[in-house]
């Protein structure tokens, strides 16, 4: 799996395929936060999330971990050109989230914008209970996803375009996943709960924030 080839024409596709509905979506609830002091961020991907956490929360110190390096390269290209003075905020980590040993610290809000598509049924709750395990006991947890409507036009609508998504990262970008699973039960195992939710393009787009207090 590699997202390296796919990095430089990432944003521009992106904006072809949904054009401003998946970055509205990472940003939506950013000011709904508990103002967060220790982040991580995995599969940050370009860096257009990062740079609009630290706008709103400045004195946030961010780990931001992706396993592609030339979207890390992008991330911290992006935040040098827009707010240099934030470079020393952020800690740029290139690791396999799987393999990746964290420290000791315990996070406040940890974040997966379209991240946790990428995995399977077997290894979704893996990685989540690995992400949970390094969140503090009042953390909060943002992710924004793809999600499949329960009925009518925009399922049907939704069933395509994941469909076609799945297709397309499967071929360039070589992700294990063949299909969307829902990473709500394994929040809950770990106990988080839904607070807030706000959808995008008929609901085939979802940005959330689960707690945990
Ligand atoms: C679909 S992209 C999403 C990027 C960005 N978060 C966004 O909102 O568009 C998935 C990102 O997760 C990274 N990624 C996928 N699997 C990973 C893993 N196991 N460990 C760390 N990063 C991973 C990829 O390199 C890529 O940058």
């Amino acid at each position: 799996m590699s997202f390296d080839f796919i990095a430089p024409a990432y944003r521009v596709l992106e904006g072809i395929a949904f054009g401003s509905a998946l970055q509205r979506a990472r940003t939506e609830l950013l000011r709904n936060l508990r103002s967060p002091q220790r982040v991580l961020i995995v599969g940050e991907g370009d860096g257009r999330f990062l740079t609009e956490l630290l706008q709103r929360y400045p004195g946030a110190k961010i780990d931001c971990i992706d396993a592609s390096e030339r979207m890390l390269k992008l991330a911290r290209k992006r935040l040098l050109r827009t707010n240099p003075s934030a470079l020393g905020n952020v800690n740029f980590i290139c690791a396999d989230i799987v393999r990746w040993e964290p420290g000791s610290v315990r996070y406040d809000l940890i974040v997966t914008n379209f991240f946790l598509d990428c995995f399977n049924a077997v290894a979704l709750p893996v990685v989540i209970g690995k992400l949970a395990a390094m969140s503090s006991s009042h953390s909060q947890w943002l992710v924004a996803d793809f999600h499949i409507p329960p009925s009518g036009f925009a399922r049907m609508a939704g069933c395509a375009l994941v469909t076609t998504m799945y297709a397309f990262f499967r071929l360039v970008a070589r992700i294990p996943a063949t299909r969307l699973i829902d990473p709500a039960l394994a929040l809950h195992s770990h106990g988080f709960r839904q607070d807030e939710r706000a959808s995008f393009l008929g609901g085939i787009v979802v940005t959330e924030i689960w707690s945990r207090d």
